[in-house]
């Protein structure tokens, strides 16, 4: 399903007050997990300033053993210190990285900010190699202005 496609579904779903915000960020990654054919895992961590952690908040895909990162670990923990997009076409190439599982060969993720500050990100995997394109970046970014707004 093209993105075009996909952002009215996803305005639809954060849109439903009827379920919690939990939930509803449960769906998005459920929708694009199972529309987008190399989106394989799709998961939100928020950081948790204090402690310097992520923690994994909502996810579609095969659950993971990596529910809290530090700061500065895997590609994940780097964006919470970097504020910047990270594609990693290839995850076998990178040192710092944190293996979810051996299926995985690329990685997407993209910070989302709210009032101009890095309070999470959606990180996506693949078991494509090089999957993502400017497009993902763009739809993604876009994901994550529409989700800051309910949060
Ligand atoms: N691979 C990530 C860890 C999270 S899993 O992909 C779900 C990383 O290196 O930060």
């Amino acid at each position: 399903m093209p993105f075009s496609k996909l952002k009215p579904k996803i305005n639809t779903i954060l849109a439903n007050d009827a379920v919690s915000t939990n939930e509803r960020l449960n769906q998005v990654c459920e929708l694009l997990q199972t529309t987008v054919n190399y989106y394989d895992w799709v998961g939100f961590y928020f950081a948790n300033e204090a402690e310097k952690t992520l923690h994994l908040k909502a996810f579609a895909g095969e659950p993971t053993d990596h529910t809290v990162i530090p700061f500065g670990k895997g590609i994940c923990g780097q964006v919470a210190v970097s504020n910047q997009n990270f594609v990693v076409p290839d995850v076998k190439a990178q040192d710092n990285y944190i293996a979810c599982s051996i299926t995985v060969k690329a990685e997407i993720v993209i910070p989302l900010f709210k009032e101009g500050k890095n309070i999470g990100q959606i990180d996506i995997d693949s078991n494509t190699a090089n999957p993502f394109t400017e497009a993902d970046t763009k739809f993604l970014e876009w994901v994550n202005e529409e989700v800051a707004k309910i949060l």
